[in-house]
């Protein structure tokens, strides 16, 4: 499995709190990455997933707090973005507790989150930020 913990100032949004919480998202699927540390058991797996879930609300709702502030005029399709991906974490959470080969799920699970923020920070979050905060 690839080291998931790859914030690098590309991904840099221009809100420090935002780019913040972007990080520590990282640090969380490198948290999934070192469970193999303790052998990918049921309940250490899905207590992350817990985690990663709660903070993952905690920071989508901060993220559009923000582009409410700054006027963004794609709001309610940038937050249907954020619910989905929420709802995926749950499934995957659900699935990851039932499998039978729980290293290979974590690393699918793993890779798909990053791949996932990755993109969303790129594609997403920087253009609706930024261009925002300039027509603000
Ligand atoms: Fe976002």
């Amino acid at each position: 499995m690839p080291s998931l913990s790859r914030w690098d100032s590309s991904l840099n949004t221009g809100v420090a709190g935002i780019d913040t919480e972007h990080q520590k998202l990282f640090n969380m699927l490198k948290m999934l990455e070192d469970a193999h540390q303790v052998g990918f058991g049921a309940s250490v797996v899905s207590g992350i997933m817990d985690e990663l879930c709660d903070y993952t609300s905690h920071h989508f709702s901060n993220e559009e707090q923000q582009l409410e502030q700054f006027g963004h005029s794609q709001l309610q399709e940038h937050k249907a973005i954020h619910q989905t991906l929420l709802d995926k974490v749950i499934s995957y959470r659900q699935k990851l507790v039932a499998t039978n080969d729980r290293e290979s799920l974590v690393a699918e699970v793993g890779a798909f989150l990053q791949n996932w923020l990755v993109q969303h920070i790129l594609e997403v979050d920087i253009p609706a930020l930024q261009g925002s905060r300039k027509g603000s």
